[in-house]
């Protein structure tokens, strides 16, 4: 990022940091492509200079193109999975949670999402190193799914870091389930089942002990293998019987589940993830939160190499959220932003590749 004086400022350049007018107004948000009218605007507000990412010259790859526009930084994403592995750690050792530090995980992240939930948006998984590193990977990206469909609903700050903090903790009973079954490779006994269904019980026992009294938080965590239509586990309960937040915590733990690597499957891409979620509303998910996800990540997702109408072939890196047809891609160093550039549109699907952190 550079703070650049404003004739030195060229279309394509990206907006580093919130542009803000006089009154504090936000003119442009962080990840905003500049072209000649928005440079003008910034002119006529009388601002001389703006932080941006200047795109040829600092863009190179496009993991560094999709951070431009992400919501959670990679050195936050890579220090809250450190503080989320030591916690889940002391559980394991002493059979308490260390709410004190866990909370501060979820509303550092939570603040951070806040402050970067633009109009154009990347949205980072942390990625799976080694497959005994999944629940703390599981649980950070589950909270950050759970937190997004929070954003585009518009919940308050409480309610935010509340969903955060059921997220981070949502599967924190399998630490009582023996690794042996949890990372098995083959298909589970039914008695192994049942005893893994038992997880979400655990849960509710470790943030009780722990000091937690929020129902919704804890109803977060219980609930999150319910179903829309009963079908789950482990009250069979139904439609809006589930809470909010266990509604919500289902569809993000089935986002990430599927898009994850596991020792006994590949990951399935973030579209064909869609496509099955998008299969199953209304029969295991709740319709609205359903669609505040895919709002948030697009129907193209970063990653997904397409071809443009002139012929040219790009990889998307953000999404628009007010549009989900009209993605940011990027074609070759330029960076183009579908929903300003009226005249190229996305005739073709060519394949998938993942962007460097997302989940593999
Ligand atoms: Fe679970
Ligand atoms: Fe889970």
């Amino acid at each position: 990022m550079k703070f650049l004086p404003l004739n030195k400022i060229k279309s394509g350049m990206i907006v580093a940091m919130n542009i803000k007018d006089f009154k504090g107004n936000v003119l442009f948000k962080k990840g905003t492509i500049l072209n000649k009218e928005k440079i003008n605007i910034i002119k006529n507000n009388g601002i001389f200079r703006i932080p941006v990412i200047e795109k040829k010259a600092e863009i190179k790859s496009v993991s560094d193109a999709a951070h431009a526009h992400s919501f959670i930084s990679k050195e936050l994403l890579d220090k809250s999975f450190e503080k989320v592995k030591d916690i889940f750690e002391e559980i394991m050792n002493t059979g308490k949670i260390d709410i004190a530090k866990i909370e501060e995980v979820a509303v550092n992240l939570t603040k951070e999402m806040q402050k970067n939930f633009s109009d154009k948006l990347y949205v980072p998984l942390k990625k799976l190193k080694t497959y005994d590193e999944y629940l703390y990977s599981h649980s950070l990206n589950v909270m950050i799914l759970g937190s997004l469909i929070g954003l585009e609903n518009g919940m308050s700050d409480e309610e935010l870091t509340e969903l955060a903090l059921s997220g981070l903790l949502h599967d924190i009973g399998k630490v009582k389930i023996p690794l042996e079954i949890l990372n098995a490779p083959r298909k589970l006994s039914s008695e192994e089942f049942e005893l893994i269904k038992n997880h979400v019980l655990y849960a509710k026992d470790f943030l009780e002990n722990s000091g937690i009294t929020d129902k919704r938080i804890i109803n977060g965590a219980l609930e999150h293998h319910e179903r829309y239509d009963g079908s789950g586990y482990i009250f069979k309960k139904k439609g809006k019987d589930i809470s909010n937040y266990g509604r919500i915590l289902a569809v993000s733990d089935v986002y990430d589940a599927l898009t994850s690597k596991r020792c006994y499957k590949k990951p399935w891409t973030p579209y064909k993830t869609l496509s099955y979620i998008l299969s199953h509303v209304n029969k295991h998910f709740d319709p609205s939160f359903t669609q505040n996800l895919v709002n948030a990540l697009g129907l193209f997702p970063p990653g997904m190499k397409v071809m443009l109408n002139d012929g040219s072939e790009g990889i998307i890196i953000a999404t628009n959220r007010s549009n989900k047809m009209k993605p940011i891609i990027k074609v070759n160093d330029d960076i183009i932003d579908l929903l300003e550039e009226k005249n190229l549109r996305i005739t073709k699907i060519i394949n998938y590749e993942y962007i460097e952190d997302q989940t593999t």
